[in-house]
């Protein structure tokens, strides 16, 4: 933690661990570890010595588990799908306690393709499936199983049976939530069920939720193998504003008394046929919307602008599409730079003056073979350079598609 004392005097730290336990210090940093598995509110109290004190923010932690982690591995270009070509997956899981999960019970992965997919954080859908998966481990670490089974007879009634008796909607959560925690009985026979006053609300939430799933006709979705392939648009029409989205989670076992833990990752692969909605830096470019589409415009003077942060590793080339209304009078170069106005030159490309073509809407596409293979994460600048200062027409820049071998 930090303190700050206006006058510099030492302060003493108190500790306090949620679980009776307190420890004082005069550093601002405690190694402290709990003998039961809980969860624990922290905080320190700081004291300077004319005895003027402050309390810190409380803090959760949960001792007894560590959170597993999920990566997701891409066979190639980490930043795009290409049009047709099949995307290579491989999720793997690093937990201390893998050897007691039970893939695909712990498992689940899902793929979606959306539009309008800015951050790789997992769908909604994917977290539903998951809290639906996660509340049986969570169960299984609370007493509710002395009492309840999944299916079947015991003290209390089986949890597919409430599953099937409840509508999947908010009032049924809200009752069933305060059912768990304050108890009572006269709906499924004689026996009372006593109150679980100090399990913690988003706890009883997801085991919930993972009740009121069982016995419904709406499943989930299954979860895709550990590795594979998948078609880039998931077998819907190929949209250039749509990315595949590939989500994991893994919820490792718990115990008795160990809350299983859950982790989420996702990666997001956008079209390798690139529009310019997100371009956000350029210099002596302007920008028009017209019919969905986002153009660079040059002005008539050299000019920039750069697509932040892709993966170009192996892109090969590309084609850039240029439209105008009246042809230039002197023409136009293009080129592709790595990094920087002055970066590494990937392509240079000529527009030229083409008086017949002075139709609205008239597009050119400019077809680039890239002088060097390239590899990782790089900038990529857009140049427009006017062959004659006299130049008077302005060119709309409406697409960039890069390619593969
Ligand atoms: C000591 C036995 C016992 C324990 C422990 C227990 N239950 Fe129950 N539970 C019962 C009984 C008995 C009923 C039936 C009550 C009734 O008929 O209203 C019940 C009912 C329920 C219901 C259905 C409520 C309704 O009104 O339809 C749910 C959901 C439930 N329990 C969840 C849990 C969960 C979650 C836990 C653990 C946190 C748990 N129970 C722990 C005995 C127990």
């Amino acid at each position: 933690m930090e303190a700050r004392d206006p006058e510099q005097e030492p302060l003493n730290y108190t500790w306090n661990f949620g679980n009776g336990e307190k420890l004082e210090t005069k550093d601002p940093e405690v190694s402290y570890t709990y003998k039961t598995p809980g969860d624990y509110q922290i905080y320190a109290e700081v004291k300077d010595p004319e005895g003027a004190s402050i309390k810190s923010e409380e803090l959760h932690v949960y001792a007894g588990n560590q959170q597993p982690i999920v990566s997701i591995d891409i066979v190639g270009n980490q930043s795009f799908y290409f049009p047709g070509k099949e995307v290579e997956y491989k999720v793997s899981v690093s937990d201390e306690d893998t050897a007691y999960a039970r893939p695909p019970n712990g498992l689940y992965i899902s793929a979606d393709y959306l539009e309008g997919f800015d951050k790789a954080a997992a769908p909604l859908g994917h977290q539903q499936a998951m809290a639906a998966a996660t509340g049986e481990g969570l169960m299984m670490s609370y007493d509710c199983k002395t009492c309840h089974k999944v299916a079947g007879k015991s003290i209390g009634p089986a949890f597919t049976l409430v599953g099937a008796k409840y509508p999947d909607n908010p009032q049924s959560s809200d009752y069933l939530i305060n059912k768990i925690r304050k108890g009572g009985g006269g709906v499924w026979g004689e026996t009372t069920m006593a109150g679980h006053p100090n399990i913690s609300q988003s706890d009883v939430t997801t085991i919930v939720h993972w009740v009121l799933s069982l016995g419904k006709k709406v499943a989930v979705k299954p979860s895709l193998s550990s590795s594979g392939s998948l078609k880039p648009s998931l077998g819907k029409t190929e949209n250039d504003k749509a990315a595949l989205v590939i989500s994991a989670s893994f919820t490792d076992k718990g115990g008795p008394g160990i809350k299983p833990l859950t982790g989420t990752n996702s990666v997001a692969l956008k079209s390798a046929n690139l529009n310019f909605n997100r371009v956000k830096r350029m210099k002596d470019f302007d920008t028009d919307d017209e019919k969905g589409i986002h153009y660079m415009t040059t002005t008539k003077t050299e000019g920039w602008f750069s697509i932040d942060h892709i993966d170009l590793s192996g892109i090969i080339g590309a084609d850039l599409l240029v439209g105008y209304e009246k042809s230039p009078l002197y023409g136009y170069v293009f080129e592709l730079r790595l990094d920087g106005r002055s970066g590494t030159l990937l392509g240079s490309a000529d527009l030229l003056p083409d008086p017949k073509n002075n139709k609205p809407n008239n597009f050119v596409t400019l077809k680039y073979k890239f002088s060097l293979a390239v590899s990782g994460y790089h900038d990529l600048y857009v140049i427009a350079i006017p062959k004659d200062e006299k130049e008077k027409q302005e060119m709309r820049l409406g697409a960039l598609k890069l390619l593969i071998k």
